[in-house]
C-alpha cells in the first residue's frame, strides 16, 4: 500500500510501477524494465509512444499559441480538426459540426445535452431520458454513469444517478435470453422497442451504445443485423442514436469508426482516447447535419461548452495524430494486425481450459476467463482472477487490462482486454499471446487464493 506520497490512487491496495519513458509499443520504468504496452495506456496510445512528428507539431503549436477561449475567439487548429473530422465522418452524417472537449465522459455529457436540446428545439421537451445498455461504459460523471450499465461502479453511487433505462447487451456467448443466433431473431436489438414502449417514446431522447463493447465486456461484437434494427427503431420513435466511439473509433477496428462495419449512420459520434493518441487530453462530439440544423434553425445557441474545449494545443495534436494515421495507413494496419492477433489468440488458447471465448474486431480484442469451459462457470468474484492475470503479465513485461469484473450479469465474470498500438508487428503479437497464455495458466491453475 502506498501512503507515503500525496497521490490519491485508484486503490489503496495496489502498488504501481513508475513509468519514465515510452517508445513505440514499449514503456520503461524507473529501473529500466521494459513493458510491451498491449493496452496502449488504456486504448489511448494508438500510434505508439514517442512519435517525433507529434512532439514536433506540439512544440510548434506551443510556440505559437497554447490557449484561446473558444467562446470569444476562434483558432486555426480547431477549425482544421473539425474539417478533418468531417473528412473522417460517415457520409450519411452530411455536413457535420464538432464540439471539442478534454475526454470521453465530457464528450458524452455534451452528446446528452445536445440530444436533449435537439428535441427541445423541435417542440418535444419531454424527450429527456437516455437508454443505455447493461455492461456498458460511457464515463464516470453522474450523467454518463447514469447512461452506463457498469453495475459495480453504479452501485456505489446509485443514490446520485439519474433514472435512465437500460437494455441487455448483444452478448451471443451468453445470450441473456438463452437463444442462438440467427434463430433468435435479434431479440437483443428488438428489446429496445419494448423498453421505449414501456417508458413512452415521448420521454426518450436517445439510445447510446459502444459499437464494439469495451472495458465492461472486452470486445463483444454484436451480430451483423444488430445496428440496422437499432437504427430503424430509433427512427420510428424519433430517438437519436449516439455511437460512443471513445474506444472503438479512430481506426481501431480497421475502419475509421466501428459503426461503419454495420453500414449504419449515427446521429452523434463521440470520440476521445486515441483521438490525440495520448499526446494531449482531447475529446470530440460530432453532430450530424440533422441535429445541429435543428438548433441553428431554433434558438441558434448551443447549450454546452467547457473552458479547455477546442484549445489550440490539443486540437493541433489531434490533427497531427489523424494526419499521421492517414500518412501511415494505420487504419488498414489495425485491421490486418487485428486479424492476426485474434487468430493467434484463438490458436494459442484452443487448449487452455480457462479461456471460454476469444473475440473482437481489428485491434480491439478480448479474452473471457472461465473456471469451466463446458459449463461456462465463472470464477468467484473474490478470487480476483482477472486482476491477478493482469498483475502476473505485468511482472513478465506485458501490460494488459483486466476488464471490470461483472461482464456476465453485472456481478461475476473475468475478462482481459487487448488494445495495442496500431504499430505492433508479428513479433509483438507472438510475445503478447505467449506471455498472456502463461499468465492465464499460472493464475487460473491456482485460482483459489485461500
Ligand atoms: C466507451 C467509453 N466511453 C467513455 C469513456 C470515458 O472516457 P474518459 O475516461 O476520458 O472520461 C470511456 C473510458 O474508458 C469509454 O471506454
Amino acid at each position: 500500500m502506498e501512503t507515503d506520497n500525496h497521490v490519491l490512487y485508484g486503490s489503496f491496495e495496489s502498488e504501481y510501477v513508475t513509468i519514465t519513458r515510452g517508445d513505440g509499443v514499449y514503456v520503461y520504468d524507473e529501473d529500466g524494465n521494459r513493458y510491451l504496452d498491449a493496452v496502449g495506456g488504456v486504448c489511448v496510445v494508438n500510434i505508439g509512444h514517442g512519435v517525433q512528428e507529434i512532439v514536433d507539431a506540439m512544440n510548434k503549436q506551443a510556440a505559437e499559441v497554447t490557449y484561446t477561449y473558444g467562446g470569444i475567439v476562434d483558432n486555426g487548429p480547431r477549425q482544421a480538426l473539425a474539417q478533418k473530422l468531417q473528412d473522417w465522418a460517415p457520409p450519411g452524417m452530411g455536413h457535420t459540426k464538432s464540439l471539442f472537449c478534454s475526454g470521453g465522459a465530457e464528450a458524452n455529457e455534451a452528446a446528452l445535452k445536445l440530444a436533449y436540446q435537439y428535441h427541445r428545439e423541435r417542440g418535444n421537451p419531454t424527450k429527456r431520458k437516455f437508454i443505455g445498455r447493461w455492461q456498458s461504459y460511457h464515463g464516470n460523471t453522474v450523467a454518463t454513469l447514469s447512461m452506463s450499465g457498469r453495475t459495480p461502479w453504479r452501485s456505489v453511487n446509485s443514490p446520485l444517478l439519474l433514472d435512465f433505462p437500460h437494455i441487455p447487451p448483444p452478448y451471443c456467448y451468453r445470450c441473456p435470453w438463452d437463444l442462438n443466433y440467427p434463430e433468435c431473431g435479434l431479440t437483443c436489438a428488438n428489446e429496445l422497442q419494448r423498453v421505449i414502449r414501456q417508458e413512452g417514446a415521448e420521454n426518450i431522447a436517445a439510445f447510446i451504445a459502444e459499437p464494439v463493447i469495451g472495458t465492461s465486456m472486452s470486445a463483444v461484437v454484436p451480430p451483423d443485423e444488430y445496428y440496422g434494427i437499432i437504427r430503424n427503431i430509433c427512427d420510428e420513435n424519433d430517438i437519436l442514436f449516439i455511437a460512443d466511439e471513445v474506444m472503438s473509433g479512430v481506426g481501431r477496428t480497421g475502419k475509421k469508426w466501428a459503426i461503419e462495419h454495420w453500414g449504419v449512420t449515427p446521429d452523434i459520434i463521440t470520440s476521445s482516447k486515441g483521438l490525440a493518441g495520448g499526446y494531449s487530453p482531447l475529446g470530440a462530439m460530432i453532430l450530424a447535419e440533422k441535429v445541429w440544423t435543428a438548433i441553428a434553425d431554433g434558438s441558434g445557441k448551443v447549450s454546452h461548452s467547457t473552458t479547455y474545449g477546442g484549445n489550440p494545443l490539443s486540437c493541433a495534436v489531434g490533427l497531427a495524430v489523424l494526419e499521421y494515421i492517414e500518412q501511415h495507413d494505420l487504419v488498414t494496419k489495425a485491421g490486418v494486425m487485428g486479424d492476426r492477433l485474434i487468430a493467434a489468440l484463438e490458436e494459442a488458447f484452443a487448449d487452455v481450459p480457462y479461456v471460454g471465448d476469444v473475440r473482437g474486431k481489428g485491434l480491439f480484442a478480448g479474452v473471457e476467463l472461465v473456471a469451466n469451459r463446458e459449463t461456462k462457470e465463472t470464477f468467484p468474484v473474490e478470487w480476483n482472477v482477472g486482476h491477478r492475470v493482469e498483475a502476473d503479465a505485468l511482472k513478465n513485461g506485458l501490460l494488459v487490462l483486466a476488464g471490470v469484473t461483472g461482464l456476465v450479469d453485472g456481478v461475476v465474470g473475468d475478462h482481459i482486454e487487448l488494445v495495442p498500438p496500431y504499430v505492433i508487428e508479428d513479433e509483438h503479437v507472438e510475445f503478447i499471446v505467449s506471455t498472456l497464455r502463461n499468465s492465464i495458466l499460472t493464475v487460473c491453475a491456482n485460482a483459489d487464493p485461500t
